[in-house]
């Protein structure tokens, strides 16, 4: 490995454990998801600096956030810091992750609940983030999911509902939908893909 990448690695790593710390606890490594049979993938962390790109200019007033399979809460932390005052929730498939998750962020204005997102997707959820929870088949049950929610969501909330979805790599589910709409966002050099995907 070269030293630039070296010193990049070594700066992302103290911007991850500091922001971590601030939210009660450095949450770092992955794990090996039990649930690989409902197509989920491993709990892994995305890293702060990957946050920004992604978000710029697609919170609107009112914007209710969802992170879709919260893992061990960096998004959640992230969104703290930076949308104050957004209604905001967590849902993740791994009980012993979103156990800790929800005991770490207790004292904060965030709901982290332990299930399926097909299952439970708020009914108010108007901004749903990704960072490749799943497979191609559970997202395009996710996907219906969110169709129904778009169907009945309150009317003084943000519409049309809004995915972020960032290392994309089964985005085909949403082009294929003729009531998605997608947008590709960019994104600097050294990070995954993501899209922007309107639902209805
Ligand atoms: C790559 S991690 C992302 C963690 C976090 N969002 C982040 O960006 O740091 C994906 C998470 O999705 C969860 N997951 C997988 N399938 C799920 C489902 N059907 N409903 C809710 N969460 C799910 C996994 O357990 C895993 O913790």
């Amino acid at each position: 490995m070269n030293t630039a990448k070296l010193i990049r690695r070594f700066n992302r790593f103290r911007r991850n454990y500091f922001m971590d710390r601030r939210y009660g606890a450095f949450i770092g490594g992955v794990k090996k998801t039990p649930y690989p049979h409902l197509g989920a993938e491993n709990t892994a962390n995305i890293a702060y600096e990957e946050l920004p790109p992604v978000f710029q200019g697609v919170v609107r007033p009112k914007e209710v956030l969802v992170d879709v399979g919260c893992g061990k809460g960096r998004v959640l932390n992230w969104w703290l810091d930076n949308f104050p005052g957004h209604r905001m929730y967590g849902i993740e498939l791994d009980d012993d992750i979103a156990a800790a998750t929800e005991a770490r962020l207790r004292k904060y204005p965030v709901s982290v609940e332990v299930g399926d997102i097909r299952l439970l997707a708020p009914v108010d959820g108007t901004l749903y983030f990704l960072f490749n929870p799943f497979n191609a088949q559970v997202m395009a049950g996710f996907l219906e999911t969110l169709k129904k929610r778009a169907a009945s969501l309150p009317e003084d909330l943000p519409s049309p509902i809004q995915v972020l979805y960032y290392n994309c790599l089964h985005l085909h589910v949403f082009e294929a939908d003729p009531d998605c709409q997608v947008t590709m966002i960019p994104m600097p050099p050294r990070f995954h893909r993501a899209a922007l995907i309107k639902v209805g």
